[in-house]
């Protein structure tokens, strides 16, 4: 056991109660449990890294992030795919400080100790004269994560060697992330990130933004004045759209701490408001929600309309509506900040004027500038100051809502509830906790069997 986890002698009872559905304030301001969190949740689960339109040619390179940790998403000169700690063997130095680019080697600028695009060290400066040629060179390259998968041009890597597979870790989230990474605007060319990549800094608890993604379909009265002052991106006509053609909205808690809300249409119909004063725009938005049905039948119901989104735990949010987005919440050095990236899908044959406008929609609405944005950073950050004092973090939060209404449906995995929930949130905390106390993944899934034993 190690320093950190012998001064957090706290069980998972201590952070959430099941059987009054609470979750104590101290696991969203406590550094200890931060620190720890570092080591259990972001060294072990998959985490998103980036996209692989961000990397086509060898060489092409993106500094993303694992936790707190900047790593360098590659391309070898065989096409393969790589993530390396962004970090010196020698003296730690960050071998890479651009966010992006091309390049054939990676040389740290301390030193000059230098990385081909594989993570070998292939160069040392004075290695006859300083070293007496005597380095063993191939064994300090840099650290290379401990699985990475290439899912459907979305690219996930665990540092964790006895992580499952992500198909596994992913369970019946793949239903809805397949959704949003299949070509969604109906057409065959693929999809690729468009606009570049928007950070943001927030004083707020990362879980705090994560579980908003996961299932708070609640929350759309933070967003009411943008609403009535119709400047969302359907200009107030969504509304009116979802009146004329009905549907159910779900809250979904899956596997492994997974969260999605998600509609069913009552009667398939697009949602022709999107956009609806650029032609261009809501025409191939149109046309894709009939190629979308052409490829899906029946099932696109499910999964089409607005406010449809969700997150991979632990910090993967995404919205399957359009225009796609990605939004990973990295934790931000402390417990009360946290670093939000947020990345554009589109398809890659989509018309230019397409591109633009989502381009445009991204600075305008869907980024730190945005107004739901705000809304949302504003909430996330008083929450978390309000929850920080002497007395506010004795006192839990509240996560009752539909408790005691999931149920199975009969076309989509997990545990549903009907429009609002917090299941998916208090089930994100189950899992965040069984993750916290279990030293490996051996272990958490042992307990697990244990549990599930009659
Ligand atoms: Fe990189 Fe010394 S820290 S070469
Ligand atoms: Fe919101």
């Amino acid at each position: 056991m190690g320093i950190i986890e012998s001064n957090v002698t706290e069980t998972a009872k201590n952070w959430l109660d099941p059987e009054r559905r609470v979750v104590y304030r101290k696991i969203f301001v406590d550094e200890d449990l931060y620190t720890l969190e570092q080591e259990r949740v972001f060294a072990r689960t998959w985490l998103f890294i980036g996209h692989e339109s961000q990397i086509q040619k060898p060489g092409d390179y993106f500094v993303s992030r694992m936790g707190e940790e900047s790593v360098i998403l590659t391309r070898d000169r065989q096409g393969e795919i790589h993530a390396f700690l962004n970090s010196c063997m020698h003296r730690g130095m960050k071998v890479c400080r651009y966010d992006e680019g091309n390049t054939p080697i990676f040389t740290c600028p301390y030193h000059g100790w230098s990385y081909g695009l594989s993570g070998d060290l292939v160069g040392v400066p004075y290695f006859k004269e300083a070293y007496h040629s005597e380095l063993k060179k191939n064994e300090w390259g840099l650290k290379e994560v401990g699985q990475l998968c290439n899912y459907k041009g979305t690219i996930w890597a665990t540092w964790d060697k006895t992580a499952p597979s992500f198909e596994e870790y992913l369970g019946g989230m793949a239903f809805h992330l397949d959704d949003l990474l299949d070509s969604r605007d109906g057409s065959p060319g693929g999809s690729e990130v468009v606009g570049g990549v928007q950070k943001w800094l927030t004083r707020a608890n990362w879980k705090i933004s994560a579980e908003n993604r996961a299932g708070d379909l609640y929350h759309v009265i933070s967003h009411r004045s943008v609403d009535l002052a119709g400047i969302g991106p359907s200009r107030g006509q969504g509304r009116r759209d979802a009146e004329r053609h009905p549907f159910r909205g779900y809250s979904l808690l899956l596997e492994n701490g997974h969260g999605m809300m998600t509609s069913e249409q009552t009667a398939l119909h697009p949602a022709t408001s999107q956009f609806r004063e650029i032609p261009e725009v809501a025409e191939w938005f149109e046309h894709a929600y009939y190629e979308r049905q052409k490829r899906l039948g029946d099932r696109a119901r499910i999964g089409t309309g607005l406010g449809i989104g969700g997150n991979v735990f632990p910090n993967l949010s995404f919205w399957v509506h359009q225009p796609r987005r990605l939004f990973l919440i990295n934790p931000g050095g402390s417990a009360k900040r946290s670093e939000l990236w947020s990345w554009g899908l589109v398809d890659k044959d989509a018309p230019r004027a397409v591109k633009d406008v989502l381009r445009h929609y991204a600075l305008r609405y869907a980024g730190p500038a945005g107004m739901t944005e705000q809304d949302d950073m504003e909430n996330w950050d008083y929450a978390t100051k309000a929850s920080s004092g002497t007395m506010a973090r004795r006192l839990p939060y509240n996560y009752q809502l539909g408790r005691g209404y999931e149920h199975a449906h009969p076309d989509m995995p997990g545990s549903a509830v009907e429009r609002w929930s917090e299941t998916n949130q208090f089930g994100m905390y189950s899992f965040w906790a069984e993750l916290m106390v279990s030293d490996s993944w051996d272990e958490l899934m042992e307990a697990r069997k244990r549990r599930a034993k009659p």
